[in-house]
């Protein structure tokens, strides 16, 4: 029998490599982390057995055929999976799988990294000093949200959701969620409520969305609620861009009526005209799982999936 080969189209974290290797499949790997141009993404993986991929590769009919009939699983070195039709995947018979679990510390620090940048205006006072327009304390200078009181919604209680509730329990706030059903990990150790997901937006000083990204709940924040958000409010994204109507959203902040922090955009790396020349919203590049230790647990849990599943085995974390 040939020996399968693993193609990994990115250069990722150590030790995907070298744990399939070990497993015995030959391992083709791409070490360029810039974003391949699709004809070379197609013709890169034509034969695999199995491919490990990222979340701007999209995982089609197109991309199922180009790897051929030999294509037993895709792994995707992200939680997030909207990159892959999962029902093109089930159709062929090629398994897939996504990285849940190890990433949802890192994301819920990178969330609280916006909360803290936004609310008080770390970003905007870091480029004061810089440009040497700094003239010393002033009274009103830069006045910010004070966390102590203020109420945080979560939208989606899902693991990344509780996790940047429970970072909360250090800054005296209080915890409303927008959840499909009651989480007792929220309701017992947080005294948080659960409420629809208009009153959240009412009510929430500080709103983070943590709900994955569906056709169903694109632009959930649309502008109608955006307006419901309350003034001063800040508005969080770490999930994913389409999630909210992103030229709405440059609207609403070009009022100054809220503050944001994004680390995801709806044409990422594009982002809508406006939004860069906003003092009022702090924007990150994607970092939400960026820390050395997550890359490579997340690494070695892709590596996992596609050892399981090449001997015959269940993946650990099957998303079809
Ligand atoms: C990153 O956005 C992920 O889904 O892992
Ligand atoms: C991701 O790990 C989530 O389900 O929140």
């Amino acid at each position: 029998m040939l020996t399968p080969q693993v193609v990994i189209t990115h250069l990722i974290s150590p030790p995907a490599e070298p744990m399939l290797r070990e497993a015995g499949f030959a391992v083709v790997a791409r070490h360029d982390e810039t974003p391949p141009p699709r004809p070379e993404v197609l013709r890169m993986i034509a034969g695999a057995s199995a491919v490990l991929t990222v979340l701007s590769v999209k995982v089609d009919d197109e991309f199922l055929a180009a790897a051929g009939p030999g294509l037993r699983i895709v792994a995707n070195y992200a939680v997030g999976f909207d990159n892959i039709d999962v029902a093109a995947c089930r159709r062929r018979g090629v398994r897939a799988s996504n990285t849940p679990g190890v990433l949802t510390e890192a994301t819920a620090d990178i969330a609280w990294s916006l909360i803290l940048s936004a609310a008080r205006r770390v970003i905007e006072g870091d480029r004061l000093v810089r440009t040497g327009q700094w003239q010393g304390w002033r009274p009103t200078e830069l006045l910010g949200l004070e966390l102590s009181g203020a109420t945080l919604g979560i939208i989606g209680a899902g693991r990344i959701g509780c996790a940047t509730a429970r970072r909360s329990s250090g800054f005296n706030m209080r915890v409303v969620y927008s959840h499909p059903r009651d989480v007792p990990e929220l309701d017992g150790p947080l005294a948080a409520r659960r409420v629809e997901l208009d009153e959240l937006l009412q009510t929430s000083d500080i709103v983070s969305l943590h709900v994955p990204y569906r056709p169903e709940n694109r632009h959930m924040l649309d502008a109608r609620r955006l307006a419901l958000l309350r003034d001063g409010a800040l508005l969080i994204n770490t999930a994913r861009g389409s999630l909210i109507d992103e030229a709405a959203l440059v609207r609403e902040l070009s009022t100054g009526r809220i503050r944001a922090g994004l680390d995801v955009y709806e044409f990422e790396p594009r982002l809508s005209p406006g939004l860069t020349e906003l003092p009022n919203v702090v924007l990150l590049p994607h970092l939400g799982s960026a820390t050395h230790a997550t890359r490579r647990a997340m690494a070695r849990l892709a590596a996992e999936n596609i050892i399981a599943v090449l001997s015959g085995r269940e993946p650990l974390t099957p998303i079809a």
